[in-house]
């Protein structure tokens, strides 16, 4: 069985796309594919209530609790691996994972490790990509998935997806536009994976 671990930080909506996904489509019986577990860096994220809710393990592996540790960020990636790893996973999919991660923890899921980013990239790596793709007066705006590598939102890109900005948007609604794209492109673009 191929097992996806997903990483979560907020509401996840990523996350229940691919999950519907996963049984709409099969992929226990078409592609031996399973998401068997759900890992959050914290504990109050939306999301984990509604894995649960479809029998999938959880977990919360806090990055605050590594704050006072000579290395914090080396040390919640190691945590982190630790926890994904009983899971043996085969991809490990960030679904609004808002925690920059170790070269170390890169490589180790190297092949295996993607990311969705709501910006057409190489444009608007970081935060806040919305607002800045308002400011800067682009007409469209959009999502990508991509592989992870050591660079924050750069490596390989899988899929990406396209709106326009309308003349009145705000980073809001311009948000939820990309969103509902990023429903479709993640789901498709796991599935394609897993179909290799
Ligand atoms: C999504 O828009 C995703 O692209 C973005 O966070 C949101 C999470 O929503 N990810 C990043 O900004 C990663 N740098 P969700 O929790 O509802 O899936």
């Amino acid at each position: 069985m191929k097992n996806i671990v997903l990483l979560i930080s907020g509401s996840g909506s990523n996350m229940a796309a691919i999950i519907r996904t996963a049984e709409e489509h099969h992929w226990a019986k078409r592609l031996n594919a399973r998401v068997s577990a759900v890992i959050s860096n914290k504990a109050d994220a939306e999301g984990l209530a509604l894995a649960k809710q479809h029998g999938i393990a959880t977990a919360v592996v806090d990055h605050k609790a590594f704050a006072d540790q000579p290395s914090p960020r080396e040390a919640f990636d190691a945590a982190l691996m630790a926890e994904i790893d009983q899971h043996k996973p085969h991809l490990v999919v960030l679904a609004g994972f808002m925690r920059i991660l170790t070269p170390g923890f890169v490589a180790h899921y190297e092949g295996r490790l993607i990311n969705i980013h709501p910006s057409l990239l190489p444009a608007f790596t970081g935060l806040n990509t919305h607002a800045r793709a308002i400011e800067a007066g682009c007409k469209f705006a959009g999502a990508t998935v991509h592989r992870v590598t050591a660079e924050l939102d750069h490596g390989p890109i899988l899929a990406q997806a396209i709106v326009p900005v309308l003349p009145d948007d705000t980073a809001d609604t311009l948000a939820a536009r990309v969103l509902t794209q990023e429903h479709l492109i993640y789901p498709k673009a796991v599935e394609e994976l897993l179909a290799k």
